[in-house]
């Protein structure tokens, strides 16, 4: 049965796991501050909190809050966890929280068409973001006003971040947060709460299927296949309707699809379902992958990295996936499962075969993802021109992982997006960089070897000259970026 907290109160929704759960707060709840713009995940007036019950530094459960685009967020993925949309915010009547209150102190509300979305944003910030100017401004980096023109709001996040330094001597920050006013108090009751829905969750289940625990191939706890729901960025987007009227396979947060692990081999290993901002956010990753934060803020938005799973960007097959970009070049090896659970691996590399067709059965789910991170004398690029810095993707991206050593390319491993049908490793110019000098004359030669490679179209996002273009200045980027010393711009035009 689909049940989570919505603000204080539990709900049991009959509705489709594939409907949004913006309908369900809006039409259903008839929680109208949850406000809709543009359905696709771009404005960011839809914006509510999806809380998640997680273990804390030291193993205790808290609950962790992430700003979540609802018009996009699948009702299903809501089972469980405690959602939050502005009404929810709110303490006696007439009262505003101070996160409210830097908003209208800074005149960033006019018409107030955005601001819900704003203050959830800014609200999820206060719950966990870093105490600095620049996280709080990232924190509404998915949200749009067409009236104030963003100044007025970044002063309101600097206000925050002032009265967020007041903190220090409160050890921790949720009963703070709730003393000052930012949430009810009944914010601190949700952990246990939370921890009590899923001890009946799993009993439930267990009782339905005989004992054991869900998995998410198990025809018993999941009706047949129709749609595999990763965070629905994608599928809500281009198929909405279709996915509200099928049976669909929920996997985001599914503990088994979720995991970043070293393995003993020193591979890396992650599940389907992990998301952009579990990667960004991974100790592990981060110290493999010391530029990894600002490569993966070129992916869309917070809202957007907190639903997005790297399953969903390998399937959608969009020939401008970063994730794939990014990955293709670390040559990562997929391990797929079908419905009777038999698994094969398959190269990332072998994944497209043509534009949005994969070398993937219908009934075959990714369950894992695995490479081999940058070893001891080995660096990785990623880059990506897009029109606009946050939400946008790609007119071209690009990533490598080269090893250089006396100034000669022992290895390189190029990938490109935007320039062809099928997301791209550049296999030709990869293996003939290979054993060449680092000179400005090699990559020349490799820019115009990587130009037979592509067959960019124009588009919204440029023109096809325009495209050939930035794969070249992209793939001197890389050079540039880690070998300041040998290399100069001047030099390679
Ligand atoms: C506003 C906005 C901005 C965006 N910006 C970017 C951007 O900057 N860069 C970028 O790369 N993308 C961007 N995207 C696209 C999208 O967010 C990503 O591709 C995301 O990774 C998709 O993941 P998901 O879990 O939401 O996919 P879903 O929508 O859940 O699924 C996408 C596809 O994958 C399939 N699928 C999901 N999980 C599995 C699985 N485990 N096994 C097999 N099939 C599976 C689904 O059936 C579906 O066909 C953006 C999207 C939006 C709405
Ligand atoms: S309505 Fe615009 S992001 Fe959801
Ligand atoms: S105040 Fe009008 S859109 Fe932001």
């Amino acid at each position: 049965m689909l049940q989570f907290y919505l603000n204080d109160q539990l709900v049991r929704p009959a509705h489709p796991a594939g409907s949004t759960l913006l309908d369900y707060i809006r039409y259903q709840q008839h929680l109208t501050g949850t406000k809709i713009g543009c359905r696709e995940g771009d404005c960011g007036a839809c914006t509510v909190l999806v809380g998640e019950l997680r273990p804390d530094a030291e193993g205790q459960p808290v609950v962790r809050y992430q700003s979540m685009t609802s018009c996009l967020t699948p009702l299903g993925n809501a089972h469980g966890r405690h959602i939050v949309t502005v009404e929810g915010l709110s303490q006696a009547a007439g009262q505003l929280t101070p996160v409210q209150q830097a908003i209208v102190a800074e005149g960033g509300t006019q018409c107030g068409f955005c601001t819900p979305g704003f203050v959830m944003s800014m609200t999820g910030h206060c719950l966990h973001g870093a105490a600095t100017p620049e996280a709080a401004r990232a924190s509404i980096d998915g949200n749009i006003c067409r009236c104030t023109g963003y100044k007025s709001l970044e002063r309101a996040t600097d206000r925050l971040t002032a009265e967020l330094l007041t903190r220090d001597a409160a050890p921790k920050r949720l009963p703070w947060l709730v003393q000052q006013g930012y949430v009810p108090a009944y914010f601190e009751r949700m952990a246990a709460r939370l921890a009590e829905l899923r001890r009946e969750t799993v009993a439930d289940v267990a009782a339905r299927t005989g004992g054991h625990l869900p998995d998410a191939n198990d025809p018993a706890v999941t009706p047949p296949l129709t749609y595999l729901l990763g965070g629905g960025t994608d599928l809500l987007v281009q198929r909405a309707d279709d996915v509200l009227a099928a049976e669909v396979q929920l996997l985001y947060g599914h503990a088994e699809r979720c995991f970043i692990r070293e393995q003993a081999d020193g591979r890396i290993s992650l599940g389907a379902a992990t998301t952009v901002e579990d990667l960004r956010s991974s100790e592990l990753l981060l110290g493999r992958f010391p530029r990894l934060r600002q490569h993966l803020k070129l992916v869309s938005s917070t809202p957007i990295r907190n639903m997005a799973t790297v399953a969903g960007n390998f399937v959608n097959a969009s020939p401008i996936g970063d994730l794939t970009i990014f990955f293709l070049a670390l040559d990562a090896r997929l391990t797929l499962q079908n419905a009777a659970g038999e698994q094969r691996q398959l190269p990332l590399r072998e994944l497209y075969r043509g534009y949005k067709q994969l070398n993937r059965q219908p009934d075959e789910q990714l369950v894992e993802i695995s490479f081999l991170p940058p070893a001891e004398g080995e660096v990785f690029n990623f880059e990506k021109v897009s029109k606009r810095t946050h939400l946008d993707i790609a007119s071209v991206n690009a990533a490598a992982r080269l090893r250089v050593h006396d100034a000669v390319i022992q290895e390189a491993h190029l990938s490109a997006g935007g320039v062809g049908p099928t997301p791209l490793y550049l296999r030709r110019t990869s293996e003939w960089l290979s054993g060449q000098p680092l000179t400005p004359e090699t990559l020349r030669a490799a820019g115009e070897l990587a130009q037979q490679e592509i067959s960019p179209i124009s588009d919204a996002r440029g023109t096809a000259e325009y495209k050939r273009l930035l794969l070249r200045q992209l793939l001197y980027a890389h050079f540039l970026e880690h070998f300041p010393q040998q290399l100069t711009l001047a030099e390679l035009l």
